[in-house]
């Protein structure tokens, strides 16, 4: 950004939230639509990791140029422009709802790009959510989702937070009452996955069992929810875990290290590459790196519950 059009103006609306990282508890891959997409059952839970967004309004549409600017801060790399998800958001955002204004976004990012932990779709939501705040919250929530929708399937999560369930393609979601607080761990490994690659190679994978054994590897009914709301007892499983394995095959060290570390339970998030458990009582990360040996770097972090989601 340049000169003296960044200083705020008296009519100038700035938000500042948090846009936290999710995991997914547990990931079932019923099927696949006629579009292509697969059919998920999921639970998704968020978490204290979070990117920070400002979103500020300026009261005036610019003669030339863009309307939404981006700039991005962080510890983590990240595009900029149209191909970051928030820019989009704010564009898809004026689109429905047009409003005579333009639109900064500062992006502070933290949360590993390409790790199965949603931080582009929350952002994007961000942005969705500080704008309804900002711009005096035209339209109904249920229309809000659905702009949410067209930004990419995590991305409607990410406007309720906590526990939610998630069934379509993830993006028809139920929230669910809050779990027990509980610190997690999240390892991610040096390399991003791409959602849409771990998808295909699940497809592949079920196409050979199909031909080889004659059934599908996917489908099936859904397991019940668990009643207690110990977390441990929702880390259910993921299907996208052999996929993910298979493009990555860096995720065996850490898989490793995090059993013989004593974690109870391991399991990919989304579509990977972070693995993520419940470290054991006592447990310093620090140790943790050491049996690591540099195959994956640590986030210590804790579940966020939907009271304390700073955009709800
Ligand atoms: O919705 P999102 O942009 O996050 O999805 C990225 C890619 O992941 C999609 O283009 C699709 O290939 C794959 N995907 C899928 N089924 C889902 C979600 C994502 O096949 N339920």
């Amino acid at each position: 950004m340049s000169g003296g059009a960044d200083v705020p103006t008296a009519g100038d609306r700035t938000l500042e939230l948090d846009a936290p990282a999710k995991v997914n508890l547990w990931l079932h891959v019923r099927g696949r639509s006629a579009d292509g997409y697969h059919v998920l059952d999921t639970v998704f839970q968020s978490l204290e990791l979070a990117d920070s967004v400002t979103v500020r309004c300026r009261p005036r549409v610019p003669p030339t140029g863009e309307r939404v600017r981006l700039s991005v801060t962080g510890t983590v790399p990240c595009p900029g422009g149209r191909d970051n998800l928030c820019v989009r958001a704010a564009e898809a955002y004026l689109e429905r709802w047009p409003a005579p204004v333009a639109v900064e976004i500062e992006l502070e990012k933290r949360i590993p790009v390409g790790a199965g932990l949603g931080g582009g779709s929350s952002d994007a939501a961000s942005v969705l959510l500080a704008l309804r705040r900002l711009l005096g919250a035209p339209g109904r929530r249920a229309e809000l989702e659905a702009t949410a929708r067209t930004l990419g399937a995590d991305v409607p999560f990410f406007l309720v937070g906590g526990t939610a369930r998630g069934r379509g393609r993830g993006d028809f979601v139920e929230p669910l009452p809050d779990l027990r607080p509980s610190p997690l761990w999240l390892i991610a490994p040096p390399v991003e996955l791409s959602t849409a690659a771990v998808f295909a190679e699940h497809t592949r994978s079920a196409e050979h069992t199909r031909s080889t054994r004659g059934s599908a590897a996917t489908g099936g009914e859904p397991i019940a929810l668990p009643v207690d709301r110990r977390i441990e007892r929702w880390i259910l499983g993921n299907d996208l875990e052999p996929s993910a394995r298979a493009l990555c095959p860096g995720l065996e060290a850490i898989y490793t290290a995090l059993q013989r570390f004593g974690f109870p339970s391991v399991q990919l998030s989304g579509s990977g590459g972070v693995v993520f458990g419940i470290p054991p009582r006592g447990a310093r990360p620090e140790s943790l790196a050491r049996d690591l040996e540099g195959a994956g770097k640590i986030y210590v972090t804790r579940t966020r519950s939907r009271r304390a989601f700073g955009a709800a």
